[in-house]
């Protein structure tokens, strides 16, 4: 069958990124986190000193190191799941915690990152055979991809589940906090002036905030076999 791409957008802590591994895992296709690259330069931008007092960060400088910063995913050879590369080092890890977490949406309203990001995504889509998530996959990155899915649940149960995987890692947070940083992130991806947050036309809506991670496999394979005629198992 002709590879696709599959284009999985949606809010933050949607389990977008479990559910686009498992559909990936299920096609056999390649799965491409482009969160995990906003994340990076955000990282980079703090490695460098490039946010004012404010939080917010020091766009000009930014955007003329953009072409420093040299992003990649390789495959974990003892998981086989792609990691995340900063200018040859591996920071999957380090991309995930509260200080990148707290500090990337505001960097990703920057254009000239969002184009640095793009570019990456489009070179790596190119192949097809492809499951990407973040925001604006299916309305701007790949308006042309054959399956388009948007994510969404109330913003309080997002925040529970993002609660408990932190504690998990034996972070710190209190449920006040994580969901204030929901929302704020709801609303900087939304309302920003490049590609903002929406749900594209002709994408499905899948509000799983009362949904296990079997129920949404199990409408994923339905919505297949009702588009492809493909018999997942
Ligand atoms: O999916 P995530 O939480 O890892 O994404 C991190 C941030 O990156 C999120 O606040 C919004 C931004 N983002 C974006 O603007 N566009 C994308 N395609 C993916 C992520």
């Amino acid at each position: 069958m002709k590879k696709l791409i599959v284009a999985i957008d949606g809010h933050s802590s949607t389990g977008k990124s479990t559910f686009a591994k498992a559909i990936a895992k299920e096609l056999d296709y390649t799965y491409l986190d482009s969160g995990a690259l906003y994340r990076a330069v955000t990282l980079y931008a703090l490695e460098q000193g490039l946010f004012h007092e404010n939080g917010e960060p020091v766009t000009e400088q930014l955007t003329k190191k953009l072409s420093h910063i040299k992003l990649a995913f390789h495959k974990d050879p003892q998981t086989g799941e792609n990691h995340t590369f900063l200018n040859g080092v591996d920071v999957e890890q380090e991309i995930r915690s509260p200080r990148v977490t707290a500090k990337v949406s505001p960097v990703s309203v920057i254009p000239q990152v969002r184009e640095h990001v793009d570019k990456h995504l489009r070179q790596w889509g190119e192949a097809k055979g492809v499951v990407m998530d973040g925001r604006d996959i299916g309305t701007a990155v790949f308006p042309q991809a054959e399956l388009k899915i948007f994510m969404t649940a109330p913003a309080e149960i997002r925040a529970q589940r993002r609660l408990a995987e932190w504690h998990e890692k034996g972070k710190n947070a209190t449920f006040d906090e994580v969901l204030e940083n929901i929302r704020q992130r709801d609303h900087i991806d939304s309302t920003r002036a490049v590609n903002p947050l929406k749900q594209a036309p002709d994408a499905l809506l899948l509000d799983n905030g009362s949904m296990t991670v079997e129920e949404q496999m199990d409408w994923f394979k339905k919505i297949v076999k009702e588009k492809w005629d493909i018999t997942l198992k």
